[in-house]
């Protein structure tokens, strides 16, 4: 007898543990969901319990090709404009509440998810996944100069040399007459400009023609990562953060060795001629103004100004590149739009500009007068459903009340769908799925107060750049981007459905 009741205890004992394991689980995940008193808010059952629902959701939009059609486009007029779409989180879709969550009166912290945007093998803050709005400040107010309005025109040159270098490419295509894959080239392009700007050097895509030290791939690979991983902040702990896994670390990449080295030369320089690190003065790229910022802020370390620097490349030139895509797409399709983009583009006075003769880079301020151009850009934004996140803020122990009158408790992770947000039948149009610039003009027969209102309601509802303090401090620089390559490359080259440029006769 003595002996056999631990045999007994042996045998079942697995199936026990097992069992209480996923009874306690059961029952985990029961008590989280009542705890979070949302269960006033309408979604889908699974989601009340469990984060998993959110997480697979947003890994099969990556694995299997659901293409923009996310599970945030697809719940849109489901469950209403709340949803519940995890135990503790409350996605909005009501353009009403985009002040309520993201202004300036609340100040919410972000939520959980931002967890993941923090670098691997750093201990610097990205300024996007900083928490609180007080140190959020802190960080912004030193670099926010270099990002305004009064600060792009030192950029354009930049941007006019790397339109060049496109143009010789594309050329030399066309004079052999071999296809070139456009949405590969937009980002050779998009990447350079980004360094260009940040660094004052292109990282060299343009030259090499290829991907060449798998930059572009990993980038995409961390946008698809971060569309999960988001939803589990503790598995993210588990695994892109977890000590055991830098023993197999690999050795740093070449770009951030490459800047690192662009930095080291940068303050050498600085340190040797500290004139040209005056606050007044205008500096020629991000890092001139970041160096000089340093007289006046000291958290601006050495460190800290080749992590914002180099974050700056990774934040802007994926997602400017997805925005050209987008635009390169519809234009195949469409060659009457082509048609009508181009004449646009040589109906402005042209001869305004110094290189109308040489066809060189279009004039920002030039470009800044196209309206279809406009709509273009303003679709191509809308389309292609940037960011990979859902903008998740936390509720304040105050709780929130949501214009509709929806009550949200202290703890709750309410959020907004930049992607879905640009999708809503009501504010869009019943076509709001289909590319169509034409809904940012004046419609026959529209007056001009309800155009002028119509287009507010829009712009107000996109929310691809995000809204408020914690909006992309990036978005002034994209735009010069996108109106110049634009007005420059279309009023040379027809894009044709198998990515042949030819020059328009
Ligand atoms: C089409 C291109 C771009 C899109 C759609 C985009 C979108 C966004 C969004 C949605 C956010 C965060 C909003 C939030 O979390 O609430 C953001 C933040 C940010 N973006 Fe962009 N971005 C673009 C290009 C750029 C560029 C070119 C740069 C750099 C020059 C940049 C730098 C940043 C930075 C540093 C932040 C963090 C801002 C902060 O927290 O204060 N972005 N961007």
């Amino acid at each position: 007898m003595a002996l056999s009741t631990p045999l007994i205890l042996q045998a079942v004992s697995p199936l026990y543990l097992l069992a209480g394991f996923l009874l306690s689980t059961v029952v985990y995940l029961f008590v989280q969901s009542k705890r979070a008193n949302l269960d006033h808010i309408p979604g889908p059952t699974l989601a009340k319990y469990s984060n998993i629902w959110r997480g697979y959701r947003a890994w099969r939009l990556n694995h299997h090709t659901e293409g923009v059609n996310n599970y945030q486009i697809q719940m849109i007029g489901q469950y209403g404009d709340v949803v519940r779409i995890g135990p503790k989180h409350v996605l909005v879709y009501d353009p009403e509440a985009i002040d309520t969550i993201y202004g300036f009166r609340e100040r919410l912290d972000k939520g959980p998810g931002y967890k993941v945007f923090v670098m691997t093998g750093t201990d610097q803050t990205a300024l996007v996944s900083i928490k609180d709005e007080k140190t959020h400040g802190m960080y912004r107010r030193p670099i926010a100069h270099a990002y305004s309005l009064s600060s792009l025109k030192g950029y354009e040159p930049y941007i006019d040399q790397m339109i060049e270098k496109l143009i010789g490419e594309l050329d030399k295509h066309d004079a052999d007459g071999t296809p070139i894959n456009m949405t590969r080239w937009l980002q050779y392009w998009a990447f350079d400009v980004m360094s260009k700007i940040s660094f004052g050097e292109p990282i060299g895509f343009l030259d090499h023609g290829d991907d060449f030290n798998g930059m572009i791939q990993a980038q995409r690979e961390n946008f698809r990562y971060i569309s999960v991983a988001n939803n589990f902040p503790f598995l993210d702990t588990l695994t892109k953060r977890n000590p055991l896994l830098k023993l197999f670390k690999k050795k740093p990449s070449m770009f951030f060795t490459f800047a690192r080295r662009v930095v080291s030369e940068r303050l050498a320089q600085a340190t040797k001629d500290p004139e040209s690190q005056s606050q007044g003065g205008r500096h020629e790229d991000l890092l001139g103004s970041f160096i000089a910022a340093r007289k006046s802020y000291p958290l601006m370390t050495d460190i800290r100004i080749t992590h914002i620097t180099a974050t700056n490349v990774l934040a802007g030139a994926n997602n400017s590149a997805r925005a050209m895509d987008a635009t390169i797409h519809w234009l195949t399709a469409h060659p009457e739009a082509q048609e009508r983009l181009y004449s646009e583009i040589k109906s402005v006075n042209m001869s305004a500009m110094k290189e109308a003769e040489t066809e060189g880079p279009a004039a920002l301020e030039l470009a800044l007068k196209m309206p279809y151009l406009d709509a273009v850009i303003q679709e191509s934004y809308r389309q292609f459903g940037a960011p990979a996140n859902n903008l998740e803020r936390l509720v304040g122990d105050a709780g929130l009340t949501l214009p509709n009158g929806v009550h949200l408790p202290p703890g709750s992770v309410v959020c907004m769908n930049a992607a879905s947000m640009s999708m809503l039948p009501h504010v869009f149009g019943q076509d709001a799925r289909v590319f169509n610039p034409d809904r940012w003009m004046q419609q026959r027969g529209e007056s001009d107060e309800a155009f002028h209102e119509r287009r507010w309601r829009m712009q107000r509802a996109m929310i691809v750049f995000g809204h408020g303090s914690r909006s992309c401090i990036g978005k002034n620089i994209v735009q010069l981007e996108l109106y110049k390559i634009w007005a420059t490359l279309l009023r040379i080259y027809k894009v044709s459905n198998y990515g042949v440029p030819c020059p328009v006769s």
